[in-house]
């Protein structure tokens, strides 16, 4: 059975149009939140699940050097064409979970920043743990999570992917790896977002 661990289960949402994530615009938050004084002004991005790319690109635009991670076929198109743009943004086809700060095929360097959007709620909830160990791995000891947590919607579960997550949830699973610096409430969601997401700032406990 193709589950969302396999490239082609998202190869063929794209293909067959059912990416429903993908507004082909940058995430109007994101770019809201560039104006918030929490917003690092330099520093190196990871963005693991990338997609299209319109979030790493803006990264890219505001002067980060960025990888852009994805495994499908399609998205990595996008990725290596924004890469042929941008000098400062690589495209990197690898499933995340594979991702080695030591392996310079696998990312290779640790990272200022680690953006996230729409990856946390896209991949399997039983694979949450593992994806912070994913951050805190490739994250310098001094850099920050910027994490746009969604669907948070407390008290409610639904079928995904997405799969929303809690309030609850989060602290659980990031208690003793990541303090929690500071909650952002997203501002400029897209309409059926709005209320449901929300800026989180990590930072690693050592
Ligand atoms: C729902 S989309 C969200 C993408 C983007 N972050 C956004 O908000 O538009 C999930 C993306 O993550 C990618 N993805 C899911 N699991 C992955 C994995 N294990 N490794 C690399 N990419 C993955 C999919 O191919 C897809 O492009």
């Amino acid at each position: 059975m193709l589950t969302q661990n396999l490239p082609d289960f998202w190869d063929s949402l794209y293909s067959e149009n059912k990416d429903y994530w993908n507004f082909k615009k940058a995430t109007p938050a994101l770019l809201k939140f560039f104006e918030h004084p929490s917003c690092p002004k330099t520093g190196s991005v990871l963005v693991p699940g990338a997609a299209f790319g319109y979030d790493a690109e803006q990264w890219a635009i505001k002067g980060h050097d960025v990888l852009a991670v994805d495994f499908s076929p399609t998205a990595v198109d996008e990725l290596d064409r924004l890469s042929r743009k941008y000098k400062n943004l690589k495209s990197l086809d690898l499933d995340l979970f594979d991702l080695s700060p030591k392996d310079p095929k696998k990312g290779g360097q640790l990272f200022d920043i680690i953006y996230e959007y729409g990856t946390f709620s896209a991949i399997h909830p039983g694979r949450r743990d593992e994806y912070f160990e994913v951050w805190y791995k490739m994250l310098k000891d001094d850099g920050i999570i910027i994490s746009l947590f969604y669907p948070i919607v407390n008290g409610n579960t639904f079928q995904g992917p997405p799969h929303c997550t809690s309030e609850g949830e989060l602290m659980a699973r990031l208690g003793g790896i990541f303090d929690v610096i500071e909650k952002i409430p997203a501002q400029n969601s897209l309409p059926d977002r709005v209320g449901k997401e929300e800026f989180w700032i990590l930072k690693k406990i050592i």
